[in-house]
């Protein structure tokens, strides 16, 4: 393993911010994983890099992980399912190609995600009506007070929408190495009730996976920047939840606000409207911009820094705080 120093992380990141790292390695074993753990024991794990805005410089080592590989085994009891393991390493997307080449159905929509296989429980990556948690059987973590391997059931997991055990109490305390999931064989259970994938789909009337997939790609490429052109994190902030009593209240002054009811008196609102509502979808400012076809989500069109989107994503908070007295919240992790 090769230590670098003053490396910038322009390329490991999505929002292709250029922040540098005074040292930096990866890792391509769970040995090595735990050996650099033991010498550096302050360090910053950094896995595909699609969730995050650094806005300075890291400090501390900087471990890029690259553990790889997938094993399948069948279900003993269900013919209809496979065990599909995969490290945290792997590119998401490329292992949805995989598990779609094998005819293995559960993540079709999920397709075209950027980011690796170990970020998918930490933010229960979610899209087109399906969410990651929905398939995961269990995740192997790292425990770093006893740097022994320990597995979470999907239960404890406490998957939430974007959220996950990894995002709260167990923040920072574990590294994900890798995850299983419970995929079907021959028999799908086929989610092609978000809005456009039916009539993506057109007369196809028994779609294969990977038609499905194809129709995803072709709905995301429609409206989210590729990181390759236009460097950027999906959405920037969560759809937010609010009370019944204000959705009433608001809708007297929006009649046509979307809305999802969420049961118990709760109501989401998709974000992406409140900010279009308040006049940010296709502004730029310098070279960070809110992308025209997806207000939702923040882009750096190229020397844009973290700190400028960081500036743009408060002025938004509070925009929409003003307008509609509601809170955003942010979907990406911060480093500031
Ligand atoms: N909308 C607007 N203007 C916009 C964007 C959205 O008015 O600029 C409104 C429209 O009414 C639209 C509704 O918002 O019907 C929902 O929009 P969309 O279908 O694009 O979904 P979203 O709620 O904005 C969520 C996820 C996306 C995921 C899509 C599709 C969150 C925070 N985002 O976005 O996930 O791809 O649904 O399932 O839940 C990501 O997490 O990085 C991500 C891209």
């Amino acid at each position: 393993m090769k230590i670098l120093k003053n490396i910038s992380l322009k390329t490991y990141n999505t929002f292709g911010i250029d922040v540098l790292a005074k040292q930096f390695v990866e890792v391509s074993t769970l040995d090595e994983l735990t050996e650099i753990l033991t010498l550096y024991p302050d360090f910053f794990i950094l896995g595909g890099g699609s969730n995050m805005l650094l806005t300075k410089p890291i400090e501390k080592l900087v471990v890029k992980l690259n553990l790889k590989g997938i094993e399948e085994s069948p279900s003993t009891t269900d013919d209809n399912s496979v065990f599909v393991s995969a490290f945290a390493g792997e590119n998401w997307h490329d292992f949805v190609l995989w598990c779609l080449n094998k005819n293995y159905g559960g993540l079709e929509n999920l397709s075209l995600i950027p980011g690796s296989v170990g970020a998918c429980p930490i933010q229960n990556i979610g899209a087109y009506g399906v969410e990651v948690k929905d398939t995961i059987t269990y995740v192997e973590a790292l425990d770093l007070k006893t740097s022994k391997v320990v597995s979470f059931s999907n239960a404890n997991c406490q998957f939430g929408y974007r959220d996950s055990i990894f995002k709260t109490s167990s923040k920072d305390k574990y590294i994900i190495l890798k995850v299983t999931f419970r995929l079907t064989t021959k028999q799908h259970q086929l989610n092609l009730d978000y809005g456009a994938i039916k009539s993506e789909l057109g007369s196809a009337i028994n779609p294969s996976l990977s038609q499905i997939s194809k129709a995803i790609i072709k709905i995301r490429s429609s409206k989210l920047p590729d990181p390759k052109d236009i460097g950027n994190s999906g959405s920037f902030f969560k759809n937010p939840v609010i009370s019944n009593q204000l959705f009433k209240t608001l809708l007297k002054d929006y009649p046509n606000m979307p809305s999802y009811n969420m049961g118990g008196g709760k109501v989401k609102i998709p974000a992406g409207w409140l900010i279009e509502q308040c006049g940010f979808k296709g502004k730029r400012f310098g070279d960070a911009g809110v992308h025209s076809k997806q207000a939702l989500v923040l882009v750096n069109y190229g020397k844009a820094t973290g700190s400028e989107i960081l500036q743009l994503a408060q002025l938004i908070e509070s925009t929409v705080k003003n307008t509609f007295n509601i809170d955003l919240q942010t979907e990406v992790n911060i480093f500031s």
